[in-house]
């Protein structure tokens, strides 16, 4: 096995709430100032390993790379790996190549084995289990909308999938109100949620679960969701749409949420299923501008992983 790198970003769990901090301080730094950070990728390589599509993931951190003076390339279906190359194989001879990788992919242990086995710093860019960079982000969006998180209550409406736990994840460690509200079968596990729960208690919020979106939704001041049915899971969808009807962002659910309530999707949207057109082409939506915050928050992560000192 390689020596692992140390410099990781796979989940935001594995890191404390300083480092946390630190990053979305950081990324407050990129956004003001960008020209000041021209250099940190200079005459670096990143590869982005995609086993599944995206349209913001790779092109933010396409942009960030370049903007940070980096060169990146794309690696899709057509690598060796998609033709049954392990991922330990794949992960030694990237090293040999590459600065730095970000990786989307299905099951969370791929990544985990690949970070195994790699020497350079591997980022995270959506597992079946978790999506840290996206969760980062909207945190940093919600901290430059509301001055601060301290005492923001956050309701998510729908699946509890990735999206959901990274968020609930970085509510715990950031002192955010979270409330998942989702239907029986599509929660994340009790106790992964009381783990969170005390964690979060610790620094000032909580994560909890509820069956009824209108509860979550009380008072909140961010509504969030995301699809039904993610990427991977295509064949339940005729299932997953049964399960999730009633937990949808519409008008009636927005005005239980706080008057200065803002409305989060990390997109793709899918308007008439999990969000009604009316809400999220409205007022209170924020999508757009929370999908532009990813480019100064992965250019943080960025700089981190690669300033890190290895473990
Ligand atoms: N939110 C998000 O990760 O979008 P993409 O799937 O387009 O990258
Ligand atoms: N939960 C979704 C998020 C897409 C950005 C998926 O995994 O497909």
């Amino acid at each position: 096995m390689t020596e692992k790198s140390g410099r990781s970003f796979l989940t935001l769990l594995e890191h404390t709430t300083g480092k946390l901090r630190s990053i979305l301080r950081l990324a407050g730094h990129v956004e003001k100032n960008p020209e000041d950070f021209r250099g940190p990728l200079a005459w670096k390589t990143v590869g982005l390993l995609f086993e599944k599509s995206s349209t913001r993931t790779r092109l933010s951190f396409e942009a960030g790379i370049r903007q940070l003076g980096g060169g990146s390339l794309f690696l899709g279906a057509d690598i060796q790996l998609a033709r049954g190359e392990s991922i330990e194989d794949t992960a030694r001879v990237m090293s040999g190549y590459l600065d730095m990788v970000i990786i989307r992919t299905f099951g969370h242990d791929r990544i985990e084995t690949f970070d195994r086995w790699a020497s350079i710093p591997v980022i995270n860019g959506l597992t079946d289990g978790h999506h840290p960079c996206q969760a980062l982000s909207d945190f940093y969006y919600m901290e430059k909308v509301f001055g601060g998180l301290s005492g923001l209550s956050m309701a998510f409406v729908g699946d509890g999938n990735n999206m959901a736990r990274s968020l609930a994840e970085g509510a715990a460690l950031l002192g955010v109100h979270f409330i998942l509200a989702a239907p029986e079968g599509y929660r994340l596990p009790e106790d992964e949620v009381a783990h969170l729960d005390s964690l979060a208690r610790q620094n000032g919020g909580s994560v909890r679960i509820v069956s009824d979106p209108r509860e979550a939704a009380r008072k909140a001041h961010v509504l969030y969701t995301d699809v039904w049915t993610s990427m991977g899971q295509e064949a339940e969808s005729r299932q997953r749409e049964q399960a999730f009807k009633g937990y949808v962002i519409d008008g009636r659910l927005l005005a239980e949420a706080d008057p200065s309530a803002i409305v989060m999707h990390c997109l793709p949207a899918y308007r008439g299923k999990e969000i009604t057109a009316e809400v999220i082409d409205g007022p209170r939506s924020r999508v757009f501008e929370q999908a532009a915050a990813r480019l100064p928050l992965q250019k943080a992560i960025m700089i981190d992983c690669m300033e890190r000192k290895g473990q």
